[in-house]
This record gives structure tokens, sequence and C-alpha cells, in this order.
């Protein structure tokens, strides 16, 4: 992490409003879901399936979690309404927006019900993966939903030490999933702090899902995975149906377009929300590296 990176980070607090707000509309769809639905349109008339999601975390009570299901409800809504034949949508969400924190059965209830309502609707959901001390309740749940409704995606991070241990599950229950590098800053004890280590074990994992069989949503912006990835969907002769590329709306997108020039499947994530400057401020300050690339591209 480069020293700039950590000036840009400690100065977050001090960044005024107006720029942080250009950081945010950047990233993020805007404040409705008529913003996602517009967004999603636009990148799939550039040949790109998406994902929607609200942004938010840590649900404070449970009255909060069931205006976050109307908020999930009213984009999935919104999507079928354009009863657009082309737009293929996945919907994504974090547990701990639902409710992890506060009640267990609270998160499972409301992750059951945004499944089975886009699932009603022929779309699939993904459950984000989060900071450590959530991980094995959310790899739990998300396998919990899979097994009982299919129709749901898990996310391993890359930098986590136990992924390698988690993926034998995962691969035997045949659940689709999402792999990427890790957004949170984690102890040494539990996650690589070396950027080619990290890198490294991604591609170690992504081999190990490709060869598992499972679905593999391959999400990163990095040009260096993505030709591992390129290399091994050739070497193992991989139908379209077995993969996909995800990245970020609003990041990387000449690379983004070179691959959906090439006819592979590219998913782009597309958030939006009210809490769209507090959430950009929570990421910028806790995360020195996205708070460098965030400023230089914006800048
Ligand atoms: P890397 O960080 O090396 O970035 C490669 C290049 O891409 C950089 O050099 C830079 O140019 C550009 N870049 C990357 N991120 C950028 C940004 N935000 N702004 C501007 N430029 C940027 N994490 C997690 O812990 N749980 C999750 O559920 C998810 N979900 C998720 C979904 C999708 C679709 C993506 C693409 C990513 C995530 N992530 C995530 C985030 C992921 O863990 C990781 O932090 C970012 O993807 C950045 O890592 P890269 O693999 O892109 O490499």
């Amino acid at each position: 992490m480069g020293i700039l990176d950590k000036v840009i980070a400690n100065s977050v607090p001090y960044m005024p409003k107006p720029f942080v707000q250009r950081i945010s509309r950047r990233y993020a769809a805007g404040n409705e879901a008529s913003d996602a639905v517009r967004v999603a349109r636009d990148l799939s008339r550039q040949g790109c399936l998406t994902t929607v999601g609200v942004l938010g975390e840590f649900a404070p009570t449970e009255q909060y979690t069931r205006e976050r299901l109307g908020d999930y409800k009213q984009v999935v809504d919104a999507m079928e309404d354009l009863r657009d034949p082309d737009l293929d949508y996945h919907v994504t969400v974090k547990l701990t927006d639902l409710g992890l924190t506060l009640d267990e059965d609270l998160c499972r209830k409301n992750l059951e019900e945004i499944l089975l309502y886009a699932k009603a609707r022929g779309r699939c959901l993904e459950v984000d993966m989060e900071e450590t001390p959530y991980v094995t309740a959310t790899l739990d749940m998300a396998l919990k939903m899979h097994e009982r409704h299919g129709d749901t995606g898990a996310v391993v991070q890359a930098y986590l030490r136990r992924t390698l241990g988690d993926l034998g599950r995962l691969v035997e229950a045949g659940i689709p999933v999402r792999l990427v590098k890790g957004v949170y800053v984690e102890p040494m004890e539990l996650a690589y702090q070396d950027y080619d280590v990290v890198r490294q074990n991604y591609v170690l994992l992504l081999e190990e899902l490709l060869r598992g069989g499972v679905n593999t949503r391959i999400a990163t912006h990095d040009e260096y995975l993505v030709w591992h990835a390129l290399r091994l969907i050739h070497q193992l002769g991989l139908d379209k149906d077995r993969y996909e590329f995800q990245m970020i709306m609003g990041v990387q997108e000449r690379l983004r377009k070179i691959l959906v020039e090439a006819g592979h499947p590219v998913r782009v994530t597309v958030l939006f929300g009210k809490d769209s400057y507090e959430y950009s401020l929570r990421r910028l300050k806790e995360n020195p590296k996205i708070a460098g690339y965030v400023t230089r591209d914006v800048l």
C-alpha cells in the first residue's frame, strides 16, 4: 500500500463533501431504484449483464431491515417493469444489511424473502462477503438457501488464508461462486498481506473452482488475473455457461469492453441508495488502497 494512498485515506474526513459526492456518483448509480434501472439498461445495451444491489451495511434495527426489503422489491419490480428480454440481472445483498448482527434468524428470514421474490421472477441472488467475523455465518446461510431453493450464489475472498479450505463444501454443494480479492482491512493472521501472494492465491482458487465444475464469477479488474482466467477457460475448454467476469460500474471500462467484444459474459454491479455519501466515506476511510484508486480516478 503506497504512502500516497495512506495520505489520501487520512485526508478523507477533511475532503469537501461535494468531492466525496462526486466519488460516490462515480461508483453508485444514484439514490433511487430508478437510477439503478437506468444504468442497468444502459449496460445491457452495451452487451453487459448486471447485478443490482442497495448500498448499506450493519442494519441498526429490525425496522431498518424491513425498509431494506422494500428497497429490494422496488428495484426488482422496476427492472421487471421494463419487460426487456435482454436484461439479465442478479440481485446482490450484504447480510449485515439484512440484520446479521442483530439476530441471525431475522437475517435468514429477510434473505429468504428477497431470494424468493427474485426467484419468482427468474432471477438469482448473490450473497456478498463481508469482514472476517461474518464469513462463517455468511457461507452457512448462502449454502442453506442454495440447498433449499437454488438460485443463490456465494462469494469467497482470495486474501483470506481460510478460503482454500472453504472451497471443498462449496464445490460439493455445486453453488455458484463469485471469487474476489477481498476489500476489507484484515490482520495478517487471517489474511495474506502481500499483493502478489493474494494474486497467486486467486489463481489457485480460480483453478480449483473451474476444475471443480463450479459456475464461477471471476470478479476482478486486475488484468493479470483476467489473463489467467482467460488462460484457464481456454485450457479447460469451458463453455460460456460455466463462468462470467464481474466488474463494478465505473471501473476498468476499457478492459470490460475488450472482454465483451471478445464474446465473454461480463456482469457489472450497479449499486444505488440514499446512503451513498456515508457509504463511500466509510469505504474510503477504511481502505487506503481504494481511497487512492478512486481519488486518482476522479481527479
Ligand atoms: P486491484 O485492486 O489490483 O485492481 C486492479 C486495477 O483496477 C487497479 O490497478 C485499478 O486501476 C482498478 N481498480 C480496482 N478497484 C478500483 C476502484 N474501486 N476504483 C477505481 N479503480 C479501481 N470484496 C469483498 O470483500 N466482498 C465482496 O462481496 C465483493 N464483491 C465484489 C463484486 C465485484 C463485481 C467486484 C469487481 C469486486 C468485489 N469486491 C468484493 C471487491 C474486491 O474484493 C476487490 O477489493 C476489488 O475488486 C479490487 O480488486 P481487483 O481484483 O480489482 O484488483
